[in-house]
């Protein structure tokens, strides 16, 4: 398969749909030589680990109003920002949170590490969040898996292994899948695929930019896809 067709009709798909989103630099400001501020992009992975699109909104306007640099953050009470965590529950995630923009702000003088490995290091930052960042924030040729994704890729590749088995399989087809050029944008093309297009149930195949590329929408098993092991 080809994989240059897949990646270019996402991409251009991407630059006419995009999710306006407060923390994201869309394609056309991307193009116009804006690039994100990584620690909005961080803020966002964290908020978004658990919580929904809809919920992290308001919470990210109201945290990068109140703190709109990885230093004013750092340097708040804790009790001020646990306050304002409210709603978005994890407390672990505000606590590390926390020491992480404190860690960012003592001991890389506000700068935050632009490779995945060196993101990993931080705390609260596991192998999604420190790829997610590298991404999109920095354009590193990372993978970003998560379900949406493993739902794009499980059908795209007509792949019937079930999950959580599926998962090593799934993470390689997406990393294969992956462009040198543009991969920030690809991860958050998959994103918005998975949320908006690849749906779990009734997938709108008729609207997606990967029909021509599609094994499941040949086989006609996408609304089957990712299979799920029995609990
Ligand atoms: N979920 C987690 N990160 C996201 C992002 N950058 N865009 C959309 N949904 C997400």
């Amino acid at each position: 398969r080809d994989v240059t067709s897949a990646q270019s009709a996402l991409l251009d798909w991407y630059d006419a749909h995009a999710r306006v989103m407060p923390w994201r630099v869309g394609p056309a400001e991307r193009r116009a030589g804006i690039v994100p501020d990584p620690y909005r992009v961080w803020l966002s992975e964290v908020m978004l680990q658990q919580t929904t699109v809809a919920a992290v909104r308001e919470k990210y306007l109201r945290f990068t109003a109140l703190w709109p640099r990885v230093e004013d953050l750092a340097a708040e009470e804790d009790a001020t920002v646990m306050a304002e965590w409210a709603g978005l529950g994890y407390y672990a995630r505000a606590r590390n949170l926390l020491k992480c923009a404190r860690v960012v702000a003592v001991e890389h003088s506000g700068v935050f590490p632009d490779t995945r490995d060196a993101l990993l290091g931080l705390p609260g930052i596991g192998p999604y969040t420190a790829a997610a960042i590298a991404a999109i924030a920095f354009d590193r040729p990372e993978t970003v898996v998560d379900g949406n994704v493993e739902r794009v890729v499980s059908r795209l590749y007509d792949i019937h292994t079930p999950l959580p088995e599926a998962k090593p399989e799934l993470t390689s087809v997406a990393e294969a899948l992956t462009p040198t050029q543009r991969p920030g944008d690809h991860a958050q093309a998959m994103m918005d695929l998975g949320a908006t297009i690849c749906t779990p149930r009734r997938p709108a195949c008729g609207i997606c930019p990967l029909i021509a590329e599609c094994a499941a929408r040949v086989a006609g098993t996408a609304a089957d896809l990712p299979k799920k092991s029995p609990k």
